[in-house]
């Protein structure tokens, strides 16, 4: 049987927008928050506290944090991939922040330039500073299914990384397949292999929707009880360091499927709707959520 209720985290303006070429004002990242969270999101991925030279579409993660009017009950997360950034991060009071790692040691090198271990190494004392603050901490693992640069990851490697994210004190781990290669039962195999080091309930899903998989491995991860999904509204996003990826899953998409099996995301769709419409009229193109097409089209 499917979980009763699944919590939805959108990581839209973060992972959806880190990688958009044109310049996005805080005031439209600050509005896109206002109406995620108006539409029920409980969870919001906000923005990430790295090298402004690495990723200089989050360069303004300090005004975008202070320009939300934060609503109880709702928790705010941002990325932090060292202390500096951690830091950084504590003056904006997030509810949880993020650290990142790799399945694969090539994309480690490319996303954060050090190896697996080293990472680990920088991550330690965040988490250990998040901890003592009461900061949840939250682990992205990145390429669990596959690499853009090493092809195919076993589900071991992913195993490895999980088992050291424990080791630090990482809370939760988000599995993620970064390209969009996986499929079903792979990713039931990497669910699987993290779920040896953490608690069902301490497990993400993080699907990106490159080759159309991304429903099909949300429903694989349900088999296996897994509840909590990073989704982005209108399908918004790809990796910088991940050439032709292209965004996660639509949140419409999940709340739809999640919708039509009678499970509870406290998600309203219409609302949401509008806030994908809201960010993709001000790109300038078309929402990549099916479902938003399809009622939009009605
Ligand atoms: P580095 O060059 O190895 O670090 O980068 P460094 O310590 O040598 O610092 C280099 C420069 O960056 C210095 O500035 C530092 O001060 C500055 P300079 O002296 O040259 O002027 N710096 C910082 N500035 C602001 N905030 C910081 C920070 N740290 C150093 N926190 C680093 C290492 C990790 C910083 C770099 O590689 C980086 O920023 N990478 C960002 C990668 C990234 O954001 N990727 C996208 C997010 S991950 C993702 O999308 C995957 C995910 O969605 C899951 C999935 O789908 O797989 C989560
Ligand atoms: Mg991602």
């Amino acid at each position: 049987s499917y979980p009763s209720r699944v919590k939805l985290v959108d990581v839209g303006p973060r992972d959806g927008l880190q990688n958009e070429k044109q310049t996005v004002p805080a005031a439209v990242k600050i509005e896109l928050v206002h109406r995620l969270q108006a539409a029920g999101l409980r969870e919001i991925e906000v923005t990430s506290f790295v090298s402004p030279k690495w990723v200089p579409q989050m360069a303004d993660n300090a005004e975008v944090m202070a320009g939300i009017a934060r609503q109880p009950g709702v928790r705010y997360s941002v990325l932090t991939p060292n202390l500096r950034g951690f830091e950084a991060a504590v003056a904006s009071r997030p509810d949880e922040i993020v650290v990142f790692g790799a399945a694969s040691e090539a994309f480690s090198q490319r996303n954060i330039n050090c190896s697996i271990a080293e990472s680990i190494e920088r991550f330690a004392p965040v988490v250990e500073a998040a901890r003592a603050a009461g900061i949840h901490v939250r682990g992205a693992m990145s390429c669990t299914v596959g690499c853009p640069y090493e092809g195919e990851i076993d589900p071991s490697r992913v195993g490895y990384l999980a088992g050291l994210m424990k080791g630090i004190g990482v809370q939760h781990v988000g599995v993620a397949d970064t390209i969009g290669v996986g499929t079903p039962l792979k990713v039931q195999r990497a669910l699987e292999a993290t779920l040896a080091h953490f608690e069902l309930d301490d497990v993400s899903g993080h699907f990106h929707d490159t080759y159309g998989q991304a429903l099909a491995n949300t429903l694989a991860s349900l088999e296996l009880g897994v509840w909590q999904f990073d989704t982005s509204v209108a399908g918004l996003g790809g990796c910088p360091y991940a050439k032709g990826a292209t965004g996660n899953v639509a949140t419409e998409d999940v709340v739809y499927m999640l919708q039509g099996m009678g499970i509870d995301t406290g998600i309203e769709l219409d609302a949401l709707i509008d806030a994908g419409q809201y960010i993709s009229d001000f790109l300038g193109r078309p929402t990549q959520s099916r479902v938003a097409k399809a009622l939009l089209a009605k």
